[in-house]
């Protein structure tokens, strides 16, 4: 009787406490397999995870014995002439007391580089086919050209013979201002070691594809992290950033443009053919009803099988901002988290096209914040992911927390540096928004290869920032290339580098406002 009766009430309270911890084991089991995915994802997609964990760093004096410094391989090509320095855009005349607004003396104080400042950039350097864009720009950002850069140490995290090539014969031209450090053992916790090694310097540290450097952006940031000493680091503001990127889309920075399906082969961008403006691109036309922000089938826009056999394209404006030309545009599937963006190149190229638009208007004011109030203008990440593209450190801290940068299981000093440290030592991670460069690439964003952006990086700095022959093309080593004469891509429209006469000094671009009445140089104006 008991049992009969208690064989149901049994049932009846087993039923759901089964159905209960099959529930329970359900989600347990979704979730640790999901953040094993995403660790994996974090851990794996972006760099490959060279560095071998748990390895204590090697001790000062034995750390010699690892670094080779200016390495004299042997080359086929002939030795570099000694590398010219690079002219800088004119700054506005100094202030004083004629003084003309507030933004103005905020953004000129950071021009001048404190006396006994020492500025080190560290590249971690392993593709010359990058690296020789970005070394135009470090080259004008050298003390000797009137830059911040006392100095540049390329650590040169790569086996390859014909990277090693190009990185000693540009290093052996550079009159010392370059040096190259090697690793008998690659991996990232042995370039933090081999890299870091002076405790007054503020360290500048680049990945290897910036293929842009706004000539005020190290001042910039160095400046932020000097007035923010409490910060752990400052980073610029990176176009193609995944987590900087959502803010370009809501900030308005971010424009729409389109993928040209039937791609104009003699209308791309080569190296050396002058092209990167963006008003010289036809308005995009095609299928409205396309939505560019869905990724899973997106060669089939192209009318091929594989992402592989997308045709080399441009990307086109649409020239029609509405909600719903914008919400089909790739950008519109970024989030706060940066996710789709890191994974998507269509994300990036969206973000690369917007920004040549930008600079080619003088308008890289759409992507700061606010105005300063003698701290930067910053972006606070307030412990999320930051990509660590570009970013200033004090050398104290590094050398300091050296543990801690190179102490991740899987040598993801990116977590490290912008989750872990600022959580472990309440430090923050800023970001300073008027210091404006551009990053090529993630691995998983290799398609970005089937654009044209590439080339018109290369375009940019060859005619405006490298003029006078002097942009090192790894790829076509003998060939020096001739700037363009074609007039759209005339130096004298450019607002990085002022040969032409009466050039609007950079500074004062970034403070154009448009009234109705038309265009008002506002600075100029109260000056
Ligand atoms: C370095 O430059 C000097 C002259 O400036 C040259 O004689 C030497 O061969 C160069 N070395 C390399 C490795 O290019
Ligand atoms: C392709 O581009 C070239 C060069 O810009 C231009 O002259 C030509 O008209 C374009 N062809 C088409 C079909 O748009
Ligand atoms: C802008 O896009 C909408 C569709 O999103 C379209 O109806 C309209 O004609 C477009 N305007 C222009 C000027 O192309």
């Amino acid at each position: 009787m008991n049992a009969k009766y208690s064989l149901p009430s049994w049932t009846y309270t087993r039923q759901p406490f089964q159905w209960r911890v099959n529930r329970l084991a359900y989600f347990a089991t979704v979730t640790v397999v999901t953040l094993f995915v995403f660790s994996l994802a974090y851990v794996y997609i972006e760099e490959p995870p060279f560095w071998k964990p748990g390895q204590p760093g090697p001790p000062p004096r034995d750390l010699d014995a690892h670094i080779v410094v200016s390495p004299n391989s042997k080359s086929n090509l002939e030795s570099l002439p000694a590398l010219p320095s690079l002219p800088r855009p004119k700054q506005p005349p100094s202030t004083g007391k004629s003084s003309s607004g507030e933004d103005l003396v905020s953004t000129l104080s950071t021009t001048q580089k404190p006396k006994g400042l020492r500025v080190v950039g560290v590249i971690f350097y392993g593709r010359r086919d990058r690296s020789s864009i970005l070394e135009c720009y470090l080259r004008q950002n050298l003390v000797s050209s009137g830059g911040w850069l006392d100095e540049v140490i390329w650590a040169a995290n790569t086996d390859d013979v014909d990277d090693l090539a190009w990185l000693n014969r540009v290093a052996n031209a550079s009159n010392g201002e370059y040096k190259v450090v090697r690793m008998e053992e690659k991996g990232y916790g042995n370039v933090y070691e081999a890299s870091f090694t002076e405790r007054n310097a503020i360290y500048v540290k680049i990945d290897d594809d910036v293929v842009y450097i706004e000539p005020q952006a190290i001042a910039k940031a160095v400046t932020t992290l000097i007035s923010n000493p409490h910060a752990l680091m400052i980073s610029a503001n990176v176009i193609n950033s995944p987590a900087l990127g959502w803010w370009h889309y809501h900030t308005d920075a971010a424009q729409s443009f389109k993928p040209e399906l039937q791609p104009n082969q003699t209308a791309l961008a080569t190296r050396g053919n002058g092209m990167w403006k963006n008003s010289d691109l036809p308005t995009w036309t095609g299928d409205w009803t396309h939505d560019y922000s869905k990724f899973e089938n997106f060669a089939n826009f192209f009318d091929v099988e594989s992402p592989e056999d997308i045709p080399k394209h441009r990307w086109l404006p649409t020239r029609n901002e509405t909600d719903e030309d914008m919400y089909t545009s790739s950008i519109a599937a970024t989030d706060a988290n940066g996710g789709p963006h890191l994974t998507n190149w269509q994300i990036g190229a969206q973000n690369h096209y917007s920004f040549f638009s930008n600079l080619e208007n003088g308008e890289l004011g759409k992507y700061f914040l606010s105005k300063d109030y003698g701290k930067g203008t910053i972006w606070h990440m307030r412990g999320r992911r930051l990509s660590i593209n570009f970013i200033v450190m004090q050398g104290a801290d590094v050398l300091d927390y050296m543990h801690m940068i190179t102490g991740h299981p899987h040598g993801d000093d990116e977590h490290q540096l912008t989750v872990e440290m600022p959580h472990v030592l309440q430090r923050p991670v800023l970001v300073e928004s008027q210091s404006i460069v551009s990053h090529f690439s993630y691995g998983p964003q290799v398609y970005l290869h089937k654009t044209d952006i590439m080339e018109r990086y290369f375009n940019y700095a060859n005619d405006n920032v490298c003029p006078r022959h002097s942009l090192i093309d790894p790829m076509n080593p003998e060939r020096i290339w001739d700037a363009t004469t074609s007039p759209s891509s005339s130096a004298a429209s450019s607002p990085s580098f002022s040969s032409s006469p009466s050039p609007t000094p950079v500074a004062s671009r970034f403070f154009v406002r448009k009234s109705r009445e038309g265009v008002k140089h506002l600075v100029e104006d109260k000056a």
